[in-house]
């Protein structure tokens, strides 16, 4: 198995900085299993973008999607509109951010987090060269999301999560940052049950966002863990002999029902429980008075 958080995230960003350099000077690939391109020279059609229909393409700059190293489409099932604040995570050439700009304009943003300076670089520059105003790119990593609990309407991401040693904290982070009610839309690698060792052990493999996929009940138990409801993940098409690409949607309890933080406690009927104690106001309660799970 890989190593620790910060040894995969180096070799995870050598890897993305390498993109973007051969992205800007016009080459093609990185990743994709056993290190294949994942970009628009990727033969096997699996990754990049060659997923983009062309509606979509013409959202984004041609350079932004051609740089695309994801394994399918967030914006297509994140059902954007005005004055929403999206945020992208892992962000890349920022062609999901593009798209999403465009998609919240004019009154709301797309933010684009992500850890490599080359790639962010990158992705200023699409913006830039698209005149888009109601974008930026922030650096960051998904295990510690330099954003205020509640910022965002919508979570999208393209092939990313799986690149993370700390799954459970990003999704726990995605959730801090969604306000209630707030969608998560995102594309990433589903793992077989049965993906063989020598795959799981490979970091050529985990970098190609293959090794580090969680299996679709993974995915279902961490998302449900952070408190997501309405969990709906469908496989795309295989990208590996043992993994396939899906869409993974889930929202984050409104917390409609419940009370204000400070008389949370007092209200927490078995109806409205799950909701409320998934609310960032319900984990300094002690678990005792509303039977909310440590
Ligand atoms: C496979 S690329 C996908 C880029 C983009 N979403 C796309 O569809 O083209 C992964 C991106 O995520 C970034 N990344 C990977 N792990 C990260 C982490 N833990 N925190 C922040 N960014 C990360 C990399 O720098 C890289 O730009």
């Amino acid at each position: 198995m890989p190593g620790p958080t910060d040894q995969i995230r180096e070799t995870v960003r050598d890897q993305y900085a390498a993109a973007a350099r051969a992205a800007t000077e016009g080459q093609g690939g990185c990743c994709g299993p056993e290190a294949v391109s994942c970009s628009p020279a990727d033969a096997t059609g699996v990754f990049g973008a060659t997923l983009y229909d062309e509606a979509t393409r013409v959202e984004a700059p041609e350079a932004a999607v051609n740089a695309s190293l994801g394994c399918g489409v967030p914006t297509a099932v994140a059902d954007l509109s005005d004055g929403e604040v999206v945020l992208d995570l892992g962000s890349g050439a920022g062609a999901d951010v593009l798209i999403s700009a465009r998609r919240v304009a004019p009154s709301g943003h797309a933010i684009g987090l992500d850890m490599t300076d080359e790639m962010l670089e990158l992705a200023r520059a699409n913006a830039a060269d698209a005149g888009v105003g109601n974008a930026e790119f922030i650096k960051g990593y998904l295990e510690e999301m330099p954003l205020a609990d509640a910022s965002v309407d919508v979570v999208i991401s393209n092939c990313v999560i799986n690149l993370s040693a700390d799954k459970p904290r990003v999704i726990a982070e995605a959730a801090r940052v969604l306000r209630p009610g707030g969608r998560f839309a995102v594309s990433d690698v589903i793992a077989d049950p049965d993906m063989d060792q020598v795959t799981k052990d490979s970091m050529a493999a985990w970098t190609g966002c293959v090794a580090g996929a969680l299996t679709e009940g993974e995915f279902r138990h961490v998302l449900s863990d952070a408190g997501f409801d309405d969990v709906e993940i469908e496989q795309t098409h295989r990208v590996h002999e043992h993994a396939a690409s899906a869409i993974i949607r889930a929202r984050k309890p409104s917390g409609e029902n419940c009370c204000p933080p400070e008389s949370l406690a007092d209200c927490c009927e078995p109806a409205a429980k799950d909701e409320c104690c998934a609310l960032p106001a319900a984990a300094d309660l002690p678990p005792e008075r509303c039977d909310c799970p440590d």
